[in-house]
């Protein structure tokens, strides 16, 4: 985003309203959150946010990614946009590439004009045209269609939307079935010897249970994330092991798959900059599939076995 000129300000979510007021800018144009952090798994208190970021006149976008509309309703906390990796759960087999963005409607460009011209005064490469007067509630997803897809040409081609669509048809019936393995898998990893630790917002003893039971009472999703004692070598020993659980940077998909961020996605960064991060060395980041939970724990058991 620096590239593009937008600048980024990370806050610890967990800070009360009062100190997160302090890193709003005057130049602050939106708040932006995941319902479930990846790879994390923190669970974001969305009207804690939505609070401050109208308190502010800045729109609170919420990426939920993990939850999926399944599992969590974000406008229903005050966010004024959803976003979605479709790529995800939502198509469920990575099979395409896509996301989404789902517009309320409910934030009030008009009120805020000063902060947002490109939809408040006249698109010159759009016939003239003023987002907000034209199109009123739908003033931001036009111009993101219309305009900025345009541009950018991040355009999905039919046969993709045809396999997300696909998915979408069987969402309700595989994020039940993602949480209740994912439940029994991070009950089975907190019991063993040689585990450190398990951050699963639907066990009744995590960090984000109450969150979790506001924001997500029908369960999370399938993600998790723990870590093997004996830190990055025990961790990468543990993955060769596993058969059944592909070690991929994908994730949340109907296939259980692991990621070792430290060693993958994030090897760019040192141990302090992971810890900076929120990402610890050790962390493991195991998304859960739908295949018969004996297969997946079998599976685990043996990796543990083997270290
Ligand atoms: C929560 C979340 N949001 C957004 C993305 C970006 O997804 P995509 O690669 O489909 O653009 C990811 C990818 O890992 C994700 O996990």
């Amino acid at each position: 985003m620096k590239k593009m000129g937008i600048e980024c300000t990370f806050v610890d979510q967990t800070l009360p309203l009062e100190e997160l007021e302090k890193y709003i800018k005057p130049n602050t144009k939106a708040i932006f959150g995941e319902t479930i952090t990846n790879p994390t798994v923190q669970v974001l208190d969305i009207e804690k946010f939505s609070l401050l970021a109208h308190k502010h006149g800045v729109p609170l976008i919420i990426d939920n990614t993990f939850a999926t509309p399944i599992n969590c309703r974000p406008f229903e906390w005050g966010a004024d946009i959803v976003t979605h990796s479709t790529t995800k759960y939502i198509d469920g087999h990575g099979i395409s590439v896509g996301g989404c963005i789902v517009d309320s409607g409910n934030f009030d460009w008009d009120k805020y004009a000063d902060k947002f011209p490109g939809l408040t005064t006249p698109d010159e490469s759009y016939h003239g045209i003023t987002y907000t007067k034209q199109f009123g509630k739908g003033a931001y997803i036009t111009k993101a269609t219309a305009q900025l897809m345009r541009d950018f040409g991040s355009i999905q081609s039919p046969q993709n939307a045809f396999y997300i669509n696909a998915g979408l048809e069987t969402l309700h019936l595989r994020m039940e079935k993602h949480c209740e393995n994912a439940l029994e898998v991070a009950k089975f990893l907190k019991e063993q010897d040689k585990v450190a630790w398990v951050h699963y917002s639907d066990l009744e003893d995590d960090v984000n249970h109450e969150l979790a039971k506001k924001y997500l009472p029908k369960g999370s999703c399938g993600v998790l994330a723990f870590a093997i004692k004996g830190g990055r070598d025990a961790s990468v020993t543990f993955m060769d092991k596993l058969k059944l659980i592909s070690i991929v940077t994908h994730v949340a998909d109907s296939k259980s798959c692991l990621l070792h961020p430290a060693s993958h996605t994030h090897r760019q960064l040192s141990d302090s900059q992971l810890i900076e991060s929120d990402i610890s060395p050790d962390l493991i980041r195991l998304s859960v599939g739908i295949e018969n939970i004996d297969d997946i724990i079998n599976d685990l058991k043996q990796a543990l076995a083997s270290i």
